[in-house]
């Protein structure tokens, strides 16, 4: 049986950061199901399609996961859109239409089987609520719209034309809303979960907390 690690939590609170650091230390894959709503969200935009059409689009979008050298890449047909799903439209574009049911639908069984077969840390919004609700492990890591709005700020500062913090913060606050008050799979923490609120703590901190909680929990 393979062992199944759910991370949540909103935009920026650190999953996909904290999550490779443990699963480094642990050996396990490393599984970001964001991408996956992002390159849907890709396919949508790219090809025009309208919201009514989305559902019955999906069978020809193609999304799959590939991992090289433990490193996932997320491809729409053959082609790798790992890097291209990264801005900001995209993010926005996949929080609105991951609250399409036919969507969330659409991806779901790519996640469980992935989950059925590897050691996996997988992070989102809903692998402890919906996609693995028997995980061994689930975490629900958050920290305050201000700090996650800090961090991507400092992150994007360096680059020209780089938004400013109010905008930042603006942006988390509206996808928390939209991916908390959809109706399909919101953005909760599961009842058996352990809460990690990031704001105070390091990156390396927060990955020994996960670390700790886990070994205490699966003995690894
Ligand atoms: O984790 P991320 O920021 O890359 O995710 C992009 C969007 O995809 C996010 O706003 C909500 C959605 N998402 C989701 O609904 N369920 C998941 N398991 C992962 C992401």
């Amino acid at each position: 049986m393979s062992i199944n690690i759910a991370i949540d939590g909103p935009a920026g609170a650190g999953k996909s950061t904290i999550a490779k650091m443990v699963s480094a230390r642990l050996g396990y894959i490393y599984v970001d199901t964001g991408a996956l709503y992002r390159a849907v969200a890709l396919y949508i935009t790219e090809n025009n399609i309208s919201d009514s059409d989305i559902p019955s689009s999906l069978k020809n979008a193609d999304v799959s996961l590939g991992f090289i050298d433990g490193v996932q890449r997320v491809f729409l047909g053959d082609r790798d859109v790992s890097d291209m799903i990264r801005t900001p439209e995209i993010s926005m574009s996949a929080s609105r239409t991951s609250a399409i049911p036919a969507v969330r639908e659409y991806l779901f069984s790519t996640q469980q089987k992935i989950a059925l077969e590897n050691n996996v840390i997988m992070d989102g919004r809903d692998i402890g609520t919906v996609v693995l609700p028997n995980a061994d492990v689930k975490i629900f890591l958050t920290a305050t719209p201000e700090e996650r709005a800090k961090r991507r700020y400092m992150e994007l500062a360096v680059k020209p034309d780089s938004p400013s913090y109010e905008e930042i913060l603006s942006d988390i606050k509206k996808r928390d809303f939209n991916d908390t008050n959809r109706t399909t799979a919101p953005l909760r923490q599961a009842d058996d979960a352990v809460l990690v609120d990031t704001t105070k703590l390091t990156l390396e901190e927060s990955a020994d907390i996960i670390i700790k909680i886990i070994s205490e929990k699966v003995g690894v």
